[in-house]
């Protein structure tokens, strides 16, 4: 798209000279009624600022239906990853993720919405609950390396009767003295922050509208010791910097880091780690927005009316779900050119994900055609097999870093698309090398490959859940 189309409704000037200089106007300023320290309950912040209050409970209410063209999770019905996307269903057959994988939806559900999913998902203990309450700073505080290997119910237990379904509340992302923004959770995003380098002391007010969400919409490990108890809920930041945190480092330090293989993939028999909504990272990496200063809160915030007031809104969920309000602060476009822009990016990261996620698929079957080869009494050269296993697993933590991210490519088309053909090309090769290393022990291979995808989708877990074809996304792009 040409520059001079992007109509930016903001003087160069405010562009110009401060590095975030993008937000509109500030909210009016805050009440300084107090709120007493260490006050959990939202419902008594509420008492001295109503107006958020009100909008942060409609985060339990389902959002306008049919705006978002893939994102739908919270339209009413609950959609399944795996029924939407079916190569993930036998890409993370092996665990939990494999079983039951919902699209996300609002923020007072987080908590309800783990009670409700297939039990193995939550098998890594107290560390699970560390995105989803706000006492999870307080019990990791209380209870030390506990908190994470406990399991899920015991430490759920310790929270308040009347909090256990308590999901983001006010105490996450403010200072209860003067309602400024603050990083609750020191123990993960704190640490992580000092591995970029990033000193949290200087950070911006624009920078922490974006790292207050940046608590939770992370990618994590959850390393295991010996006994595969969890240890930690850790980042894989090492070697990268605060506006550049890239899908190579990340994936050099889940490979290049034993701990971090949280299971084993089924159909390949590896142990491997695994990437989770990494909205921060792949909108932080150099994004257009980023750039020019945006922060999360800018969109999924925007600033709205309550009465004669200002007030930013905590209703927080899809800019489209809003008819992109969030943007018009900034464009002066129309909502619907708006929603075409949102569109065609989506569509040309969802083609590209949908094609490159077979191809990953199709090298896993592969592997377990070696494998079976193998333990018939064939010869697979090691060399190619160790070859083709790097190049998959390069594959592999590509796919899943677009799969969990939430966004369908728009926080950062240009990179979501770069990374989808970086995947593409190792499932290329690694299918090459395989199908020499088969050929030359002697086994026949169809060209087409039979991903018995049957076998994956259906009968899923405790709950059996079958697949559910109404939700599978098709290609947008096919024939194309
Ligand atoms: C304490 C952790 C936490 C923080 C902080 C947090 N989120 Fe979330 N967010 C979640 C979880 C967990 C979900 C999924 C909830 C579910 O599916 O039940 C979610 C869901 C969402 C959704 C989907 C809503 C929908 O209607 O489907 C959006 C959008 C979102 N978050 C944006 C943000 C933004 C923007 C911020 C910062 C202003 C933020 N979040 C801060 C944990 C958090
Ligand atoms: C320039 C605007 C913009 C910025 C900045 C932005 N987002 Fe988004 N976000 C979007 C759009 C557009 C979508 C796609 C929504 C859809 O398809 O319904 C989206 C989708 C999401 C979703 C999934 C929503 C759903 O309904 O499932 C989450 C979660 C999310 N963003 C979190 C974040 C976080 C966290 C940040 C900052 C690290 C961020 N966003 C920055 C515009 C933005
Ligand atoms: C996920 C993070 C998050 C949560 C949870 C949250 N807020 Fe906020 N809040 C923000 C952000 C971001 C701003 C904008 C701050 C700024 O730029 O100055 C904000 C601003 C405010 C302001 C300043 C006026 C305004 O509307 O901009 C008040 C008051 C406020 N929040 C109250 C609350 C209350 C009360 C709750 C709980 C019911 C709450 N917030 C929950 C992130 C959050
Ligand atoms: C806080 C201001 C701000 C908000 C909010 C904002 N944008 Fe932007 N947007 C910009 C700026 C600045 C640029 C860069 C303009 C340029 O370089 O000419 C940009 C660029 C873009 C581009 C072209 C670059 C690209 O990444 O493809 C698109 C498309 C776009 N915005 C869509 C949106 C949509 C859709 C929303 C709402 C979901 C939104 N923007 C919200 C400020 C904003």
């Amino acid at each position: 798209m040409k520059m001079h189309k992007v109509g930016v409704a903001l003087s160069m000037a405010a562009l110009i000279g401060v590095a975030f200089g993008c937000a509109p106007n500030k909210a009016e300023p805050v009440r300084t009624a107090s709120i007493p320290d260490g006050t959990v309950d939202p419902a008594q912040w509420g008492k001295v600022y109503p107006e958020e209050y009100e909008l942060w409970k409609k985060t339990g209410e389902p959002t306008p239906a049919g705006k978002s063209k893939y994102k739908k999770g919270n339209d009413g019905e609950r959609i399944d990853k795996l029924d939407e996307y079916p190569f993930l269903a036998l890409l993370y057959n092996g665990w939990g993720m494999g079983i039951e994988y919902s699209e996300p939806r609002g923020h007072q559900n987080m908590i309800l919405d783990q009670l409700d999913v297939e039990p193995a998902r939550y098998k890594a203990g107290g560390s699970c609950l560390t995105c989803k309450t706000p006492y999870a700073p307080a019990l990791q505080q209380k209870m030390g390396k506990d908190y994470f290997s406990k399991p899920y119910k015991e430490v759920l237990a310790q929270i308040p009767k009347e909090h256990q379904t308590l999901g983001v509340a006010c105490i996450d992302c403010h200072n209860n003295q003067d309602m400024t923004l603050k990083i609750s959770r020191g123990f993960t995003l704190g640490k992580a922050l000092d591995l970029i380098g990033a000193d949290q002391s200087k950070l911006t007010q624009q920078e922490k509208r974006t790292l207050v969400c940046a608590q939770c919409h992370v990618t994590y490990s959850i390393p295991k010791d010996a006994e595969m108890h969890s240890t930690d809920v850790f980042f894989p930041w090492k070697g990268s910097k605060m506006g550049g945190i890239t899908i190579e480092n990340i994936i050099k330090q889940l490979r290049s880091n034993p701990p971090s293989g949280e299971w084993t993939q089924s159909v390949t028999g590896f142990k491997l780690a695994f990437i989770r909504h990494p909205e921060f990272e792949l909108f932080s990496n150099n994004s257009v927005h980023w750039q020019a200063g945006v922060a999360c809160s800018d969109c999924h915030m925007p600033y709205t009316k309550v009465g004669s007031k200002k007030v930013s809104d905590h209703r927080i969920m899809s800019p489209l779900k809003n008819d992109l309000k969030a943007c018009q602060q900034c464009h002066t476009e129309t909502p619907e050119w708006l929603r075409n822009q949102v569109f065609a990016i989506q569509d040309r990261t969802m083609s590209q994900f949908i094609r490159t996620g077979y191809a990953t698929a199709t090298v896993a079957k592969l592997f377990e055609m070696a494998n079976k080869a193998q333990a018939g009494g064939k010869q697979i050269d090691k060399e190619l097999y160790a070859q083709a296993r790097d190049q998959y697993e390069e594959a592999f933590y590509r796919v899943v870093f677009i799969s969990a991210e939430n966004s369908i490519g728009f926080h950062n088309p240009t990179e979501a698309l770069r990374i989808l053909g970086d995947a593409a090309i190792r499932a290329g090769k690694a299918e090459a090398l395989l199908r020499q290393a088969l050929a030359k022990a002697g086994v026949n291979v169809p060209v087409k490959i039979d991903l018995e995808l049957a076998k994956y989708v259906n009968n899923r877990g405790s709950k059996k859940l079958m697949f559910k074809p109404q939700h599978e996304i098709k290609d947008p792009l096919a024939g194309k």
